[in-house]
């Protein structure tokens, strides 16, 4: 526990586990595997830049955009209960923090219940966990141990002492393909204690509509968040993407049960990226899979959290059913 007295400096402890070369290192033989297959794909984790992270939080007050909205109407309505649920645990762990927004209202349950004592911010991006960490800290007084890495990869370097609990909120889960999905679930499920938990925030199925609204906004921020991969790979590996010559494209598949996003090619094109030394052509009309934002159910989450080791203990959503918060625990 920090006393009194303790100034926010002293409360912070950040750990940086990059790899040499950045958050970006691993990207070359990731973004060369994704653009030599017949489908080409790139992995959602490169939207993170300092912009990508700004129009990301643009993304959340657009009035098509109501999975935020949604999600905090759960934590204002639902916090102490949630609390109570996870056993007023002392430390939250919270994967893909970004700002901590929402965070906020969970965190004052938690202080309202007189169990909290620790926060950790994990997220990709550093200064966003810089930020977050300085802002809880001074915020709530209490030890804040920001990790910047992998959510993925280092998964398993999460601070021990709890009773923990482990969240993923905003509907970041959706954005993992199936199997990377079960995969990391399984992994959480493992780093369970007894008294730990484990907070999911899921987008719910819905009508396609809103769905395709909420990705395709009108004052095309979600456009401009989605072309700005390409500008991290014009900078990162020295590419020459023309952001003009493609569109953004995001549609519901209703059999995958998700919102797949895309980058259109307007022109038959040939991409040059020097520092891959590899040259990518791009037919008029071709499609490049950018990210995919998976919705759930209830019934189909149970089904996912039992085939990863997980058991559901609590399911709560907003008003309108749009958005689910649950909480699971390692199964007996
Ligand atoms: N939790 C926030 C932010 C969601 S945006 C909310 O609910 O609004 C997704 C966040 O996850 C971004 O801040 C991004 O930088 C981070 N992120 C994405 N992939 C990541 C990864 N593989 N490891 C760590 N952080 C990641
Ligand atoms: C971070 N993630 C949950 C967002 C989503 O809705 O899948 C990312 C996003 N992509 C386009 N708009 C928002």
């Amino acid at each position: 526990m920090d006393s009194p007295t303790n100034t926010v400096a002293e409360q912070i402890t950040i750990d940086v586990h990059l790899p040499p070369g950045g958050p970006l290192s691993g990207m070359a033989a990731d973004v060369r595997a994704g653009l030599t297959k017949p489908f080409k794909e790139l992995s959602p984790r490169y939207f993170y830049d300092r912009r990508g992270s700004a129009l990301f939080e643009e993304i959340t007050d657009l009035p098509e955009y109501y999975p935020t909205r949604a999600e905090r109407a759960i934590l204002e309505h639902r916090s102490s209960g949630i609390c109570a649920a996870a056993g007023d645990p002392t430390t939250l762990i919270e994967l893909g923090s970004g700002s901590a927004v929402k965070t906020r209202v969970l965190l004052d349950a938690l202080e309202k219940a007189g169990c909290l004592e620790a926060y950790a911010p994990v997220d990709i991006s550093e200064q966003i966990t810089r930020d977050t960490a300085e802002a809880i800290a001074s915020e709530y007084g209490i030890l804040v141990h920001g990790l910047v890495c992998d959510f993925e990869r280092d998964l398993e370097r999460m601070p021990l002492s709890g009773p923990r609990v482990i969240a993923l909120l905003g509907g970041t889960i959706g954005n993992f393909e199936p199997a990377q999905r079960a995969s990391f679930l399984a992994r959480v499920a493992n780093l369970l204690g007894p008294d730990d938990h484990f907070l999911l925030g899921t987008d719910l199925v819905k009508d396609r509509q809103p769905l395709e609204a909420a990705y395709n906004d009108a004052a095309g921020v979600t456009a401009a968040f989605n072309k700005n991969v390409l500008s991290v790979l014009n900078r990162e590996l020295d590419a020459d993407f023309d952001l003009d010559a493609f569109e953004h494209v995001a549609f519901w598949d209703a059999e995958n049960l998700w919102v797949d996003i895309r980058l259109r090619s307007l022109a038959r094109q040939v991409i040059e990226i020097s520092s891959l030394g590899m040259s990518v052509a791009f037919g008029r009309g071709e499609e490049m899979r950018t990210e995919i934002s998976t919705k759930f159910a209830r019934e189909g989450l149970a089904g996912i959290y039992a085939e990863a080791g997980l058991e559901m203990v609590e399911w709560w959503t907003d008003a309108e059913d749009l958005f689910a918060l649950s909480l699971a625990r390692r199964a007996a």
